[in-house]
């Protein structure tokens, strides 16, 4: 029997990619870039399985060039590149990659919570540029981590597992989620607050694991970072669009808030022109938290079983869209 065709739009660590050939007849595409827009259109065409990172849209007009498409599976947890209530309408399931990048993503919101906290990029960059001349009492005076509060939007997988750091630096942590059960953070010594605005206030750093949403698109804008105290310090590792970046940008030049930590941008990758790539309170990194060799690979291997289920019509191990079953 012949294989089922798929694309996979870029090359993703082996232990996926060995799956997906023994299974399907896989088309990779294997530039650094993604595909073009015209080139997906087309790749799909003839496509039974798509393999998609967040770099590609998936829309109503992709679904529309690919009209063998059977699953949609995205090497990533969050999937707000793919118009899943379309998908859903197609009966076409989405998976994603959750759970396994949970921990290797709040290891690395922690890691800019103490990058920006205690300045290590910007005290790198003073001694590459020679201007280590002496221990100073006064060189690079930045925030202590232990003992501070900490404010968590967002406390589903990701926003607990950094809340569980957070309690080893003996941190005050409060969090702010709507859909989260004040039960659940109880057991982990975080007090969930149904007002965001006092979380805002009270937080000397501000941490963002949301998925991206209508209702949290530029959730943190100019009234938000107004009521922030001026030494507070925000890290995003969610998705860039969270945060209004011309309302951060102005925040951080005028001392509303002291610094960033941002690993996700709007737009992305940012454009070279973005003020805030002049400023040295804001550390800005290519979107890696979860990228750790091991984690990686896990999210390979995951997408390739959401793919294979796919194709030959069993429920995705990890699907998002699980109304596509109720029909
Ligand atoms: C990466 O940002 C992901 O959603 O996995
Ligand atoms: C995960 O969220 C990542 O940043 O890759």
């Amino acid at each position: 029997m012949a294989k089922p065709k798929v694309f996979v739009t870029r090359l993703i660590p082996e232990q996926g990619l060995d799956l997906v050939r023994e299974f399907c007849d896989a088309e990779i595409w294997e530039d650094e870039l993604p595909p073009p827009r015209d080139v997906l259109l087309a790749k799909v065409a003839d496509k039974e399985g798509l393999l998609s990172l967040l770099t590609d849209r998936v829309d109503a007009e992709l679904m529309d060039a690919a009209p063998r498409l059977k699953v949609i599976s995205n090497y990533a947890v969050g999937f707000d590149n793919i118009d899943v209530a379309e998908a859903t309408k197609r009966g076409l399931p989405v998976g994603n990659t959750p759970g396994v990048l949970t921990d290797t993503t709040a290891d690395f919101a922690f890691a800019l919570i103490m990058a920006t906290g205690r300045r290590i990029v910007e005290g790198a960059d003073y001694v590459r540029a020679g201007k280590w001349k002496t221990w100073g009492p006064r060189l690079l005076l930045g925030q202590d981590i232990h003992g501070a509060t900490l404010g968590i939007i967002g406390f589903g997988r990701i926003g607990q597992a950094v809340a569980k750091r957070a309690r080893g630096f003996d941190m005050r942590v409060l969090a702010y989620d709507p859909y989260q059960d004040p039960a659940v953070a109880g057991v982990l010594g975080v007090e969930l607050l149904d007002d965001m605005d006092e979380v805002l206030r009270q937080a000397d750093f501000l941490t963002i694991h949301t998925l991206l949403t209508e209702e949290t698109y530029h959730l943190i804008g100019e009234r938000e970072l107004k009521l922030m105290k001026p030494t507070a310090i925000l890290v995003n590792t969610a998705r860039g669009p969270c945060v209004d970046p011309d309302a951060l940008y102005r925040a951080l030049r005028d001392g509303e808030i002291a610094y960033a930590g941002l690993d996700v941008t709007e737009p992305e990758p940012i454009n070279m022109d973005s003020l805030l790539l002049g400023l040295s309170n804001c550390v800005i990194v290519p979107h890696i938290a979860s990228a750790s060799v091991a984690t990686r690979g896990k999210m390979a291997e995951m997408a390739a079983r959401n793919l294979i289920a796919g194709l030959r019509g069993e429920p995705l191990p990890n699907c998002v869209n699980p109304e596509v079953y109720q029909a």
